[in-house]
């Protein structure tokens, strides 16, 4: 398991104030975050620009310290010991970089096979089994240049597989690619989970990414943690409220206020508003016996009645706009 407990990082920059002097300035990229990412769990790193999580990543993957905080990997201690650590994880970006175009991708795997110390046989055997996972065999002997972006993206994919890492940091790792190719990779990264038991760490901006991906989710925002659970969690958390739609035959006004009068009854502050033809109605009660029993009692013919389930996406949006407009309630 990787345990992540008061991670924080602070940059200095210089911003330039004339052609001659220029200040030295502080950025708390990452403020306070603690999580877990346990093996064969696939996890999300979600939040607006800006809001971290490259940053958290590189600290996760060493490729910078952090300003204060503790991880580990396994019990072992990363800030200690990160070379015990790299050896057991890796990261792939979405993206061209830390891919050498003059080379084949035999070589370019070869090249970073070389850097983990993997033995010569053992690196053929596992280059040969990657390439293969990423379909790319038959491009195995051609340099990286004349690749597309989608070949060049399964490239990537095999590199951050070459020290058969025990968890895998994806940082938005389907950008650019087109719907076939993100979808054999959503298919690779949900077999490496839950075949090899991968520990994987995501950052993405297409919710519905997240949503069909992943097990657990962490919302940053401005370096803090805002938020974490499953998605229904998160989507209860900011709906706190049940929507249904109901539709009926010669649905018009009268029906709607007669549908109010009804469903006030039973819960005093449920709403119903007339939107393109249906009711929408939203309560903190259970509604959609009541609603059906209402059709029946006034022997209407029902076209639809159905609960809403908010996306992932909804519930994101309204959580972020909710925290812009400093912590307005959520329902
Ligand atoms: N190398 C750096 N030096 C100084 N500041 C940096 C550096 N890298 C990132 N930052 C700053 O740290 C903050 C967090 O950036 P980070 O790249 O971690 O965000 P992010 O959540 O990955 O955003 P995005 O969704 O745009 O990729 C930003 O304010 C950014 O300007
Ligand atoms: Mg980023």
């Amino acid at each position: 398991m990787i345990e992540v407990n008061g991670l924080k990082k602070i940059y200095e920059v210089k911003r330039r104030q004339n052609f001659f002097c220029s200040e030295k300035e502080k950025i708390e990229a990452v403020k306070d975050i603690s999580m877990k990412l346990e093996k064969g769990q696939i996890v999300g790193l979600l939040g607006i620009n800006g809001a971290g999580k490259t940053t958290t990543i590189k600290m996760l993957t060493t490729l910078i310290e952090p300003t204060a905080g503790t991880y580990s990997f396994d019990g072992i201690d990363a800030i200690a010991h990160p070379d015990k650590v790299k050896r057991q994880i890796n990261m792939i970006a979405g993206g061209e970089r830390m891919i050498y175009w003059k080379l084949t991708a035999y070589e370019n795997l070869w090249y970073y096979g070389q850097l983990y110390g993997i033995e010569n046989s053992l690196l053929k055997k596992r280059i040969e089994e990657l390439l293969k996972i990423v379909g790319l065999e038959e491009k195995a002997n051609l340099p990286v240049e004349t690749f597309s972006k989608g070949m060049k993206q399964r490239l990537q994919i095999a590199r951050g597989m070459i020290n058969d890492p025990k968890y895998i940091f994806l940082d938005e790792p389907t950008i650019g690619l087109d719907a076939i190719v993100t979808q054999e990779l959503h298919k690779e990264i949900i077999r490496l989970a839950k075949e090899e038991e991968k520990g994987i760490l995501l950052t993405s901006h297409y919710l519905s990414e997240v949503e069909e991906l992943c097990d657990y989710i962490y919302l940053v925002n401005a370096g803090e943690l805002v938020f974490e659970g499953t998605k229904k969690n998160l989507t209860d958390y900011v709906f706190s409220k049940n929507r249904y739609v109901f539709s009926v035959k010669g649905m018009d006004e009268a029906i709607i206020i007669k549908l109010r009068d009804h469903l006030r009854s039973i819960d005093l502050e449920s709403e119903v508003m007339h939107e393109n033809g249906n009711a929408v109605i939203t309560s903190k009660a259970e509604l959609s016996a009541n609603i059906a029993e209402f059709a029946v009692n006034e022997s209407l013919i029902i076209n639809e009645l159905h609960k809403l389930e908010p996306s992932l996406e909804q519930a994101v949006i309204k959580l972020s706009k909710n925290i812009e407009s400093k912590g307005v309630d959520i329902a």
